[in-house]
């Protein structure tokens, strides 16, 4: 019988030196989209896909993130006291539940692959979601709820790809497909950041997965891949052939809130996303047109 999806990690462990000054003292997944942090949109996700157990694999400076789930005894009382139901209600709703996260440490950051073996204890033999949190999804479904339903309907490891103009494939880890059944195609191949030429096709993986656990096997051969990292994407081609492996092409958005120019436009879909600010922020566009 098919194992439930009930965990997710979460790899928050970079450096994010893309925004900085901005992430010298702030962890990167704590920089807000209109008014909430990178990291809460990812467990908010998670939350929709039916994930009850989460771990983030976090450095130095990274503690802000495991507090940001816990409950602010403090700040509750105040809003009590004023009468801010609404902001309490929300904040009561973020909290997640007792013992329901763990963090695990990455002391170097030796690459997404490494960072995820080094959830092995939590992960133990369960599949499980991973969720890169600069990848910020804006989808009516849970880009993670489609996944754990292709995991349902496939019984084996799923990744979330989109396609990308070829000669941007060099960026991320590219599949080679197989067969097509609607939204999913088959993976039978997979590389990390390769030369536009010799790229399998232009379908890459976001940062949303469901994986079977035998992939941490794999990653604990710490071999060192695209860019000089352990990668996840080499991990999980190892799998290939033997357990079912398939592509989603997810319905909605992404945006890269790793780079600048991808959050500066995720600021602005997400706001025009909101009835509260839609009007302002159509307003404001119009100045700049
Ligand atoms: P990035 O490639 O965006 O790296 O990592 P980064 O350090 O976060 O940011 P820049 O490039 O310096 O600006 C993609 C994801 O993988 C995690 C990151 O936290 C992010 O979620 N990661 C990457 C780790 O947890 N450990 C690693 O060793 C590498």
């Amino acid at each position: 019988m098919l194992k439930p999806l009930r965990k997710a990690v979460l790899p928050v462990a970079g450096l994010g030196t893309r925004f900085l000054p901005a992430t010298k003292q702030l962890a990167k997944e704590m920089l807000p989209v209109v008014d909430k942090p990178l990291i809460n949109y990812a467990v908010e996700e998670a939350r929709a896909a039916g994930i009850e157990e989460f771990c983030f694999v976090t450095g130095r400076g990274k503690t802000m993130l495991v507090d940001q789930f816990d409950v602010a005894y403090e700040l509750e009382r105040t809003l009590e006291a004023r009468g801010k139901q609404k902001e309490l209600a929300m904040l009561r709703d973020q909290a997640l539940p007792p013992g329901a996260i763990v963090s695990t440490r990455q002391q170097t950051p030796l690459g997404l692959g490494h960072a995820i073996w080094c959830a092995r204890s939590f992960i133990g033999d369960e599949p499980f979601a991973i969720l890169l949190p600069d990848d910020l999804m804006l989808c009516d479904t849970s880009c993670t709820a489609q996944l754990a339903e292709a995991y349902r309907a496939t019984g084996g490891n799923v990744v979330a790809i989109e396609e990308v103009p070829m000669e941007r494939v060099n960026r991320y880890g590219v599949i080679s497909p197989g067969e097509t059944c609607g939204r999913l195609v088959e993976v039978k191949g997979l590389v990390e950041k390769p030369p536009v030429e010799q790229a399998p096709s232009n379908l890459t993986v976001i940062g949303r997965y469901v994986l079977m656990p035998e992939v941490i096997g794999h990653l604990a051969r710490f071999e060192k891949g695209a860019g000089g990292e352990i990668q996840l994407t080499d991990g999980m081609a190892r799998l290939i052939g033997h357990q079912p492996f398939h592509g989603l092409r997810y319905e909605g958005r992404r945006f890269d809130c790793g780079d600048k120019a991808g959050f500066l436009e995720a600021q602005i879909a997400f706001a025009l996303a909101r009835e509260d600010l839609a009007p302002a922020m159509r307003e404001i566009l119009g100045r700049y047109a």
